[in-house]
């Protein structure tokens, strides 16, 4: 979903710079909430890429998302040191919890499960963020109860 309108206005602010892509990834997203497939060839055209540059850029960086979102959503860090520090049993009970595998939104739309790669807290790991509260020292109950807090 997005306007046509708005998603030119974002072009423009950014069209001409060298980069100019990124950015403008960065605000459709913020302003949409996630970046349709049917923006890539209008985004495309206006940067005089190809499509598969702009979908390459997309598919890269994780951080941008192409489904709508969950109403909750819960990031468990999955880079190295939260990985050292039991990262992956989390990521196991949030998928279990959540019934999605990571990247996955559940069927009803209330929440989406998705890595994020260090959110800072590598002292306190592991970590997750759950609607962009930061949490450290985690365990698979904590995550739990914080999630379940989260949607209800
Ligand atoms: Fe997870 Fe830094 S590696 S917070």
């Amino acid at each position: 979903p997005f306007d046509r309108e708005r998603l030119d206005e974002i072009i423009e602010t950014h069209r001409g710079r060298a980069g100019a892509l990124l950015p403008i990834l960065h605000d459709v997203q913020g302003e949409f909430g996630m970046v349709d497939d049917d923006a890539v060839p209008v985004i495309a055209a206006a940067l005089n890429l190809s499509r598969a540059d702009v979908h390459g850029v997309l598919t890269f960086y994780h951080d941008f998302r192409r489904r709508p979102a969950g109403r909750t959503v819960v990031k468990v860090c999955a880079a190295e040191a939260c990985q050292a520090a039991g990262g992956r049993a989390l990521q196991a009970a949030a998928e279990r919890l959540l019934g999605v595998p990571m990247k996955g939104t559940t069927g009803d739309g209330a929440a989406t499960l998705e890595p994020v790669y260090c959110l800072g807290l590598c002292s306190v790991a592991p970590a997750a963020m759950v609607d962009g509260r930061v949490h450290g020292r985690l365990t698979a109950e904590r995550l739990e109860t914080i999630v379940e807090e989260a949607m209800r």
